[in-house]
């Protein structure tokens, strides 16, 4: 089935043609050099350029695919989680595109998207355990097969990508600041500073990541003015404590769930070398193979796993929405499983 399909739930507007597994084409316009000066996405502002660019971005997707409109079977659109004025302007133009085609439009969740971004082009494999890690999410879970989802670790308060966002802020390292503070904590010395690990008693499956970010908050105060070399050592010891509080839930997870077939690492973060390299070493302890997007692209937000994604769960069963019913779902959940009753 070809599938037009339509992101837009935080600050990137995307849109996709593809044709299972495959992106015929895959579209990504980042608005993040005008939500920079806010240090964070501000939803109206998202709401508003995606607006303005939706249109000129479907035609190109449409274009850049060399499919015409008419071989296109379905409209797919990520209806949440995301924001809810930015995911709005997505549903609007998929309605549109929809009714105007004559098509079945299917609703999305937008982290269906990032675990079948790993699947591009590639077999899927289940039960999996999918590790999801972005600015907005950092869950583990456990996945039967597409439709059947246990989430069994998610963070209490910031997600991973996020903690690395607020570290980059305080130290004045620009935003989103994951890329830059992964890049310079490859220099640095992690052992100079002691930062806990969040949440490492072995009883809890879950991640918080609020503590870390107030540890470092407290470092910097002690420290000012930062020399180049503490701000490299400080990214670094943040990053690996980061990492080791997810590694932990991860082998946890692992050593529960021995049905697991494959772990999928996936979301923006899933970009970081550092983290792939510790995540395939220790999946591999337990016989598995680490799956992740083969392409930068297919980490961070983008349509084409939408796609994706509708592919898997219409072959599960998932049906279309009446146009008129598809709304916006902010807080939609892994777990959440109304579309399948
Ligand atoms: O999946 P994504 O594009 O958007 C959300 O759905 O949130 O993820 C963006 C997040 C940002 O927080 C960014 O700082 C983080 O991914 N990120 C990284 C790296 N590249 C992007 N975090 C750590 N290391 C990286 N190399
Ligand atoms: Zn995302």
């Amino acid at each position: 089935m070809i599938f037009l399909a339509i992101d837009t739930s935080c600050d990137e507007t995307s849109v996709a043609v593809t044709d299972g597994l495959h992106a015929l084409s895959n579209v990504v316009s980042s608005q993040v050099r005008y939500h920079k000066a806010y240090g964070g996405v501000v939803p109206m502002l998202a709401a508003r350029l995606h607006t303005e660019r939706i249109d000129a971005i479907v035609s190109l997707a449409v274009r850049r695919s060399k499919v015409s409109l008419e071989d296109i079977d379905a409209v797919a659109v990520t209806y949440g989680p995301g924001l809810a004025p930015a995911l709005q302007v997505g549903i609007v133009k998929a309605k549109a595109l929809a009714e105007g085609l004559d098509l079945p439009l299917y609703g999305i969740n937008h982290m269906h998207g990032h675990v079948s971004s790993v699947f591009a082009d590639a077999e899927p494999t289940f039960p999996l355990m999918a590790v999801l890690v972005s600015g907005g999410h950092s869950e583990i879970v456990i996945m039967q097969s597409m439709s059947q989802c246990e989430i069994i670790t998610e963070t209490l308060d910031d997600a991973l990508g996020e903690a690395y966002d607020k570290v980059a802020k305080m130290l004045g390292l620009g935003y989103p600041g994951g890329a830059v503070v992964s890049k310079l904590a490859l220099q640095g010395d992690a052992s100079r500073f002691h930062l806990p690990t969040p949440m490492a008693r072995r009883d809890t499956p879950h991640l918080s990541y609020s503590g870390l970010k107030n540890a470092v908050r407290l470092l910097i105060k002690d420290h000012e003015p930062l020399s180049g070399k503490d701000v490299i050592d400080i990214c670094a010891a943040f990053e690996h404590v980061a990492q080791a509080s997810l590694l932990k839930k991860v082998k946890m997870g692992l050593e529960n769930h021995p049905e697991v077939t494959a772990v999928a690492l996936a979301g923006g973060v899933a970009s970081n070398m550092r983290l792939r390299r510790l995540m395939r070493q220790l999946v591999s302890e337990y016989g598995l193979k680490l799956l992740v997007p083969p392409k930068k692209a297919l980490c961070t937000d983008n349509a084409a796993m939408i796609g994706f994604a509708a592919h898997l769960l219409v072959a599960e069963g998932l049906q279309p929405v009446a146009h008129a019913e598809l709304d916006r779902s902010p807080g939609l959940r892994l777990d959440d499983t109304e579309d399948f009753r």
